[in-house]
């Protein structure tokens, strides 16, 4: 199974950055096929649609074919005032909006539709970005992901990682593995149907 996994964060030090790290090796020790991106690493502006006029940008094609590719994926998703970053919503904007000059992507949910996602999160908050989720997942199903139902949010952040980005605690890694096992278990099943 090929699994996608970013994080919606390119600070040095992100948390959720960590997070996702830590997501690409317990999904790799479970057999699947990673692809972990970096967000930082797309050259991709603030959605504007007089810009996209003049031709989709190169990075965003990158992620829509990169999208199309993998049937799983996992986002860690920061918290920003109880929401997702911009960053996300930027991203996933450009991801959808369709590419009217090109016939092969005139389907704006040719990327996402049909895939399963996992929502994670990390914040140096009790909540650990729960509240992003509950905001994120409207929007994954509106692009027509498969919202898979176990999630984890990752609280007081600053604690959870030791000086190699490896979870302290069992139970959080724990979590985190279950819901690569839920996502990559729907995706199977859901490419099976197909
Ligand atoms: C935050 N942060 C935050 N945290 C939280 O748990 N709930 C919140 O509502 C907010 N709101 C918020 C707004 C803005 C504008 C910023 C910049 C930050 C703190 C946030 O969780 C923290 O900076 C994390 O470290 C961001 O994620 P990364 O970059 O570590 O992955």
């Amino acid at each position: 199974m090929r699994l996608l996994v970013f994080a919606g964060s390119t600070r040095q030090h992100s948390f959720n950055r960590k997070l996702a790290r830590v997501t690409a090796a317990l999904a790799r020790e479970a057999g699947a096929e990673v692809t972990h991106i970096e967000l930082g690493d797309f050259d991709v502006p603030m959605y504007n649609a007089d810009l996209e006029a003049r031709g989709t940008p190169a990075d965003v094609m990158r992620l829509k074919q990169l999208g199309f590719e993998h049937p799983a994926w996992i986002i860690c998703a920061p918290e920003y005032n109880a929401s997702y970053p911009a960053l996300l919503k930027n991203t996933l904007d450009w991801i959808s909006s369709p590419v009217k000059s090109d016939p092969a992507w005139t389907d704006g949910f040719k990327s996402t539709r049909g895939k399963v996602v996992g929502m994670l999160s990390a914040s140096p908050g009790a909540l650990g970005g729960l509240r992003s989720q509950s905001h994120l997942a409207p929007l994954l199903l509106n692009l027509n992901f498969w919202v898979a139902p176990t999630s984890f949010a990752l609280g007081r952040a600053e604690d959870a990682f030791d000086a190699d980005g490896q979870l302290v605690a069992d139970s959080a890694r724990n979590h985190v593995r279950a819901v690569v096992d839920q996502v990559l278990w729907a995706a199977e099943r859901l490419q099976a149907g197909n």
